[in-house]
């Protein structure tokens, strides 16, 4: 357990303008959002964490959608003050939150730092005004670039998001469109290439052959390229699609990589904390009916085994570049030096890491290095 180090805190806001046709993220267009009483039951939900776990600090927190540049101001505000009540914040606290690049969000900005939000997470996916549209993005270049210029006048940190190995991109697209990211001069970067999620308007036009994104070797080539010129630019990969200048890390999703306690609220916000998985009912209405009843939007909380912590701080640490300590009792040693020898892991004693080409390959790793324990 690791009760002595920081808590994450995470807040889903699960509204967004328009659904993204990739997006399987629990997010929901609604025409009326009764502001008071999402306010209320988030800070309800808050107060119920905040019991369970006394006497932590929170080094970070995160608001993630859904689109949570669409909360109001004094929404995040009030959360903030209430989790420094029951919490309090280490002297350097990340607080970061997910925004939409319209005009209209770059509009609040100064509102969101005002209270207490020091660093933004913009949703550019593309420098390119037919793929915007491919995306089904509200936002064209401009618009997208004059929020990228506010929230860099306005916030400390900046981070943006690029979707890659669009259907028909080519290498000399990309690396043009990267090259432009690169030099605006963010500390961080999140590079995803294209999946195609289950449940997406994308996947019913994949299935139907409309749709078609790159082959293993394209998105593989892609990749590469994508490391070699973020290394070069400063902005290394430290985990499988995020880059930072060194020392500018997120340090939020660094705690859920490294495997150390978060707390979730909001609907369908996962934690792990004190050896207990949580998971918050999904759907916006439910989680909202669950609060009136009981103060908190728990569906499930439950007890991890050794062996479900086990095989998921494995997951977790092998996407990052620094790697995992692993302990000899649950990792299979004699798999994992076959896998460095074929270019996949190093091991070091006990830490291993993931090579670029076993980063490629994550998913099929982990269950070969596992033990039975
Ligand atoms: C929760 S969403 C971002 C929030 C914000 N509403 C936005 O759209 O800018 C997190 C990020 O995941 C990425 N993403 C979501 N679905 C994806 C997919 N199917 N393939 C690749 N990247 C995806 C996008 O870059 C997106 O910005
Ligand atoms: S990508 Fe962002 S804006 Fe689009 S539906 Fe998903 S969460 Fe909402």
């Amino acid at each position: 357990m690791n009760d002595f180090l920081p808590l994450a805190l995470y807040v889903h806001w699960p509204f967004c303008v328009s659904k993204c046709p990739y997006c399987d993220f629990n997010s929901h267009v609604r025409d009326q959002v009764d502001q008071a009483r999402w306010r209320d039951a988030l800070l309800a939900d808050l107060a119920h964490e905040a019991a369970v776990l006394p006497g932590r600090r929170l080094g970070s927190i995160f608001f993630g959608g859904g689109t949570p540049s669409l909360m109001p101001p004094e929404t995040v505000a009030a959360l903030l003050s209430a989790a420094e009540a029951a919490w309090g914040f280490t002297k350097d606290i990340e607080i970061t939150l997910e925004a939409n690049p319209s005009s209209v969000e770059a509009a609040r900005f100064a509102n969101l730092a005002a209270a207490g939000v020091n660093r933004v997470s913009l949703g550019l996916q593309a420098l390119d005004d037919d793929a915007l549209a491919f995306l089904g993005r509200a936002h064209d270049v401009n618009e997208g670039l004059g929020a990228l210029d506010v929230a860099q006048a306005v916030f400390d940190r900046v981070s943006f998001d690029l979707i890659y190995a669009r259907p028909g991109q080519s290498l000399a697209d990309w690396k043009a469109e990267l090259a432009r990211a690169l030099a605006f001069g963010t500390e961080h970067l999140s590079l995803y290439q294209l999946t195609i999620e289950p449940g997406t308007r994308f996947a019913t036009l994949a299935a139907k052959g409309e749709l078609t994104i790159p082959d293993g070797d394209t998105a593989a080539e892609l990749f590469e390229t994508t490391q070699d010129m973020t290394r070069a630019a400063g902005l290394p990969r430290y985990e499988v699609s995020n880059h930072a200048r060194p020392g500018a890390e997120s340090r939020h999703n660094l705690t859920y990589w490294r495997y150390r306690d978060y707390a979730g609220i909001g609907p369908g916000a996962h934690g792990r904390r004190g050896g207990m998985a949580t998971v918050r009912h999904k759907k916006p209405e439910n989680w909202l009916k669950t609060v009136d009843r009981n103060r908190h939007g728990m569906q499930s909380e439950d007890v991890l085994d050794p062996r479900d912590r086990a095989s998921e701080a494995l997951v977790m640490g092998l996407r990052m570049r620094e790697g995992i300590m692993v302990d000899p009792s649950w990792v299979d040693f004699a798999a994992v030096d076959r896998l460095v020898g074929h270019g996949l892991l190093t091991r070091t004693g006990d830490h291993i890491a993931t090579t670029e080409a076993g980063i490629l390959l994550l998913d099929s790793i982990l269950p070969t290095i596992a033990r039975d324990i």
